[in-house]
């Protein structure tokens, strides 16, 4: 196998990490749907499939390396929030830690001199800059914009979902 059995815990543990994150943003996203908020609601959803394709790029990884797949117990997530601010505080904090686990299991790949991994631990150290920045200008508008601008932050989150995806077909042409 080409994982040593301490990468292999770890990737095992991103696993039930990546689903608990998807897991939390389902719950987030029923907060603002709920709330008659639904651009923030799909953004949410929106953030729980990529987590879950996240936790999926471990399982085809571990796979792939031969290694052996055990999730872990995914705990509660929240679903009590008492405003859109804490709900994307703790976004926030979640994506920080995220990236904590990521740097840890680059580490671990290091000391393995496990070049395959390391590799492979690239994208998601990319992908936690983007995560971590656009949650954080998320959290920023929230902020400013308090409770009763929530609709102001859902025409530029729709406005933005839109232009978003005008460069990937412009991208693509
Ligand atoms: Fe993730
Ligand atoms: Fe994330």
């Amino acid at each position: 196998m080409l994982l040593s059995a301490a990468l292999n815990d770890a990737l095992n543990q991103q696993v039930g990490n990546e689903f608990g994150a998807s897991l939390q943003y389902v719950a987030i996203a029923a907060y603002f749907d709920s709330d008659n908020l639904p651009v923030l609601a799909r953004h949410f959803y929106t953030q729980a499939t990529e987590e879950r394709d996240h936790a999926m790029r471990f399982v085809k990884f571990i796979m792939d390396a031969g290694g052996r797949l055990e999730i872990p117990a995914i705990p509660a997530p929240r679903s009590d929030f008492s405003s859109a601010q804490e709900a994307v505080q703790l976004s926030l904090d979640w994506e920080r830690t995220v990236t904590q686990q990521v740097n840890a299991l680059v580490d671990r790949a290091i000391k393995d001199n496990d070049h395959i991994s390391r590799n492979f631990l690239e994208w998601f150290v990319n992908e936690q800059l983007e995560e971590m920045a656009s949650m954080e200008t998320l959290l920023g508008m929230v902020r400013r914009a308090g409770d009763a601008g929530l609709l102001l932050v859902e025409s530029y989150l729709a406005r933005e979902g839109r232009s978003a995806s005008v460069g990937v077909e412009n991208e693509n042409t």
